[in-house]
């Protein structure tokens, strides 16, 4: 929840009355201008860059090379490293060759050191060098002076470094007019070896004396926002950088913005900011910084996809230009070559406020090379506990048991499926989480057993402030083992927060995740059964009396480091531990189910997380689907927006809308702080029915839900996608973002206009068919279909030539349809065939990946057969769940079907054939899901 609802709940309650639209408080939060070092990079204008390469320093190692470059105006050394990573990946990272204090390397990130590949020096000229990277034919051009990179593929340009000279690397510096600071950042405890102790061989010598520095800016060593000074006791430490993309028009990634799928030039405004804050009535299509930060950006053109990771977790901002006149020399000389006139360029320039610089450059060359690359490096989503994946009920605030009951048998009344009911801060005692409101909750434990027994679940808020209170155990052990965050002197840092005042403990300390984890044991947190899952808000932190309502960045991390080092991978950390918490006290067993709000580059690996406090309004619900696009293309696959919008109240007709888009969004969960939007039966019986058949709709393709999941567990592709990823040499695809596709089979127009008559959908694919998922209805692409709509429609297309395996008994929850029979959907393609798969396990436990409890099936039709086979032989798991029927889009009436089982036993099937609509249903296979079988029509 944000954190200006509680400070102002009046102005809040009187301006929702009287109807106004509510916009964000900009005043709060810092324009480019406004942030030091975002004023003095984006002064730098593109021109020659003051830095030189030393080609003769370089050292090439077995699999790295290191080089200085050096800055001609100061004479500051730096160190340059270039890797040649396994899978088309190439990392480069600068560094200041002789720092006064080690500077911050993101931790945590990485899986590991990724696997590089052996370098090799092919070609050497008078001021470029040029090396080979591996076995994918990259090779990589460095220029002397001023200082570039190109990276190649064979003899077409991929991408340039520094080709617009916007490299920065502030370096470390004394102050003038002062001592040098105390308490330099590593001594105590040192998280990270100094780059000293750990890049290796080449600063063997002395630091050279530091030159004269020029004069300094004001706010270089201080700088002023609102009423908050920050100390910057190290003074300016900023890096830059610049990324030029020939022949790319389109890119997309670094979430979190309110923003379309693709990114927009930044010239002329603010660039995109990557700094996690709690922005209380978030506006839409701004670059302003919201809750969540991946620093990871996408670029895409025909027969090729480039992803640039820039791993920092300080304020950072991006800048996006299209460029075709100010291009290079070396660019305009590549347009001659290549044979044409101008080609478009994407420009991207990154600027951070500290760290160093380290970018892993993706190199595809398809979309899906280029989200598994970055799965690779960062993890992929974590595989959701089945529940997790059916419908979830949460509103400020539930006000006690009888209320929680009263919400369930609501939903039991009007046979609407549920999973999960939410409890936000009020249930706590005293907003002191991990406890129970004595009077509202008096009996947590009997409440979470009663909703277990009829296969539902519960969430509870578990937010990282802590309420300054003696009596308070969380509170009194952490100031004890003095594991909160510190202010710059050394007092444990508090702030205000839900609780009043507050402290924040320190998650960024191994010793806290491990303390903090363990209070997820049932016996540590009180009235916690199996049933009971995480949700974390407020952890970008949410300080309500901070600088832009979060931590001074001057505060202090375990390490010595200052919270501007790392500011946005703090909300990851609360989010891997309380996940660890949840796994560690089922002995290991069970997957974890935790929800938060802000997010870095890893997340995913940890659980969901959503679009935040959003607002019930038509905008709000459009922007969902770019940004749930975008936080899956970055890795974060398990995204949702809350349906109905929290703040205000949606009509009906939008509250429809909501529950219908949200329907095949993967995260599904309405959230609401008015009591109609948490209880769907005060709608009216017809617009009760319509939220009905939408949950109806999503349970029935749970299947679908769960096997792409598990594609995306492995393989690092997103769930939910743009079609530019399933079509991408179809440049009409590159810039939507209305519709989308789940998995590769599924196509969704959400209707999100008001009044809606009608959609255009764009169906792709040169030579292919959709069908209308409802009507069954055959539709030739790629065309533009003019699709009429009333209130009950969700225009959703089956690509043809898939099979989607779907449940379609109407049931109460997830759990309670586990054993269903199931029903194949089979859309055959122009040419008669299809293909697709079905992944099953448990639903809960780790058995899948450490038992290879699972089943995965592989169906294939071709040449009048339908065959189940095995799609990975190592997964075996009974089940009793058996194939119903079987229903064939596209293909004529046949005079018979025989079903072959694995014993070679043959059996007629009674079948149904729809002349119109070329449907064929085969009735009761009843073969069990997990056995070989064939079906033959002839
Ligand atoms: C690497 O790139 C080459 C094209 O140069 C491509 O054929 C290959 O599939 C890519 N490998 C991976 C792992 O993405
Ligand atoms: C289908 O039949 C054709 C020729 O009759 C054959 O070439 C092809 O391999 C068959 N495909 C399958 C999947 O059995």
């Amino acid at each position: 929840m944000a954190a200006a609802l509680g400070r102002w709940p009046l102005g809040l309650a009187l301006c929702c009355l009287l109807g106004a639209s509510l916009a964000v408080d900009r005043g709060n939060f810092k324009t480019c201008e406004q942030s030091g070092f975002c004023r003095r990079q984006r002064r730098i204008q593109p021109g020659n860059s003051p830095y030189r390469a030393l080609l003769e320093s370089l050292e090439l190692g077995p699999d790295v090379a290191r080089m200085r470059l050096v800055n001609e105006a100061t004479q500051v050394p730096l160190l340059l490293e270039l890797w040649g990573l396994s899978g088309n990946v190439t990392r480069l990272r600068i560094q200041e060759l002789n720092p006064l204090q080690p500077r911050y390397q993101v931790p945590d990130v990485l899986l590991g050191e990724p696997p590089a590949e052996r370098l090799e020096v092919t070609g050497r000229d008078e001021g470029t060098l040029e090396l080979a990277l591996g076995p994918g034919g990259h090779r990589l051009l460095v220029t002397e002076r001023p200082f570039r990179l190109d990276l190649l593929r064979h003899r077409e340009l991929l991408c340039s470094v520094n080709a617009r000279g916007l490299l920065v690397f502030e370096h470390q510096r004394r102050r003038r007019d002062s001592d040098p600071p105390k308490d330099p950042p590593g001594e105590e405890g040192a998280a990270q070896e100094g780059p000293e102790d750990g890049a290796g061989s080449t600063q063997s010598e002395k630091p050279a004396e530091p030159p004269a520095e020029p004069e300094e800016e004001p706010g270089a060593w201080e700088e002023t926002f609102k009423t908050h000074t920050d100390s910057k006791p190290y003074g300016p430490t900023s890096v830059g950088l610049d990324f030029s993309l020939p022949g790319f028009e389109h890119v997309y990634g670094i979430p979190e913005h309110a923003e379309s799928l693709r990114l927009r030039p930044t010239e002329g405004g603010d660039p995109y900011r990557l700094y996690n804050l709690d922005v209380f009535q978030y506006e839409v299509f701004t670059p302003m910084a919201l809750y969540g930060s991946v620093p990871l950006l996408l670029a895409h053109r025909p027969r090729l996809s480039l992803g640039l990771f820039w791993l920092n977790a300080a304020e950072t901002w991006v800048d996006i230009g299209s460029n075709t006149a100010g291009k290079t020399l070396f660019g305009k000389l590549l347009d001659y070559m290549q044979g044409g006139g101008e080609t478009p360029q994407t420009e991207v320039r990154w600027m951070s406020e500290s760290g160093v610089i380290d970018v892993f450059l993706l190199l595809g060359p398809g979309p899906a090379d280029v989200t598994a690359q970055y799965g690779r490096l960062t993890g992929t989503q974590a595989l959701p506990p089945l529940f997790s994946l059916g419908y979830h009920q949460s509103r400020w605030n539930y006000q006690d048991e009888a209320d929680v009951e009263a919400v369930e048998r609501g939903f039991e009344e009007h046979e609407l499926p549920l999973d999960v009911i939410w409890l936000d801060i009020e249930h706590a005692d005293g907003k002191r989480y991990f406890t129970w409101d004595p009077s509202k909750f008096p009996n947590p434990r009997g409440m979470l057993e009663r909703l277990a027994a009829r296969k539902r679940r519960m969430v509870s808020i578990v937010d990282p402030h802590i309420k300054v209170d003696g009596g308070y155990r969380v509170h009194s052990e952490l100031r004890a083992r003095g594991l909160y965050v510190k202010t710059k002197d050394g007092n444990d840092y508090e702030g205000w927060c839900w609780p009043g005042s507050s402290a924040y403990p320190d998650f960024t300390n191994p010793e806290m995740r491990e303390w903090w984890a363990n209070m997820f044991a049932y016996d540590q947190y009180e009235g916690s059964t199996e049933a009971l899952f995480t949700w974390n808000d407020m952890n970008e932190p949410s300080v309500f009396s901070g600088p832009e309502v979060t931590m001074h960045k001057d505060a202090r991390h375990f390490g010595g480091w200052e919270h501007r080092e790392l500011h946005n991978i703090y909300g990851l950390y609360v989010h891997k531990a309380t996940a660890e918490g949840q796994i560690r006290r089922s002995g290991g067993r069970l997957r974890p189910f935790v929800l938060s709000r802000a997010f870095f580059a890893g997340s995913q690996r940890y659980g969901a997380v959503w679009t935040g406090d959003n607002t019930a309004d038509w905008e709000h619900l459009r922007i969902s689907i770019p940004m749930c696009l975008s936080f899956g293309l970055a890795g974060l696959a398990f995204c949702g927006a809350d349906v109905g919008g929290f703040f205000q109240n949606p009509g009906p007709e939008l509250q429809v809308r909501w529950y219908q888009a949200g329907a095949f969004q993967p995260f599904f969960r309405a959230r609401t702080w008015t009591r109609r939007g948490a209880s769907p039966w005060l709608l009216s019986p017809e617009h009760l029915a319509m939220v009905r058949a939408a949950l109806r709709r999503r349970y029935a393709l749970l299947p679908v839900w769960y096997t792409a999941f598990y594609r995306c567990h492995r393989q690092g592709i997103p769930v939910m996608r743009p079609l530019w990823m399933e079509f991408p040499d179809d440049p009409q695809t590159f810039a939507m973002d209305d519709q989308y596709l789940i998995d590769r089979v599924l196509l969704v127009h959400p209707v999100t206009e008001p009044d809606a008559l009608g959609v255009n959908v764009y169906l792709p694919g040169e030579g292919e068919v959709w069908y209308n998922d409802e009507t069954h209805e055959q539709h030739r692409a790629p065309q533009t279909l003019y699709v009429p709509v009333t209130l009950s429609t969700i225009p959703v297309f089956q690509r043809g030539g898939t099979v989607i395996p779907r449940q379609d008994r109407p049931r109460r929850s997830t759990e309670a349809m586990r054993n269903d029979p199931f029903t194949l959907y089979v859309a055959l393609s122009p040419q008669g065939t299809a293909q697709g798969d079905l992944y099953l396990d448990d639903g809960v436990s780790f058995d899948y990946a450490t038992k290879n409890a699972f089943l995965h099936r592989h169906f294939s039709f071709a040449n009048g057969t339908l065959t189940s086979s095995s799609a990975d032989p190592r997964g075996s798991m009974s089940s009793p769940a058996w194939l119903e029927r079987v229903v064939i889009l596209g293909v004529g009436r046949p005079d018979s079907a025989l079903l072959t089982t694995h014993d070679g036993s043959q059996t007629p099937l009674q079948f149904q054939h729809d002349p119109a609509r070329s449907v064929l249903t085969l009735r009761r296979p009843g073969v069990p899901i997990g056995a070989d079988w064939s079906i033959s029509l002839r």
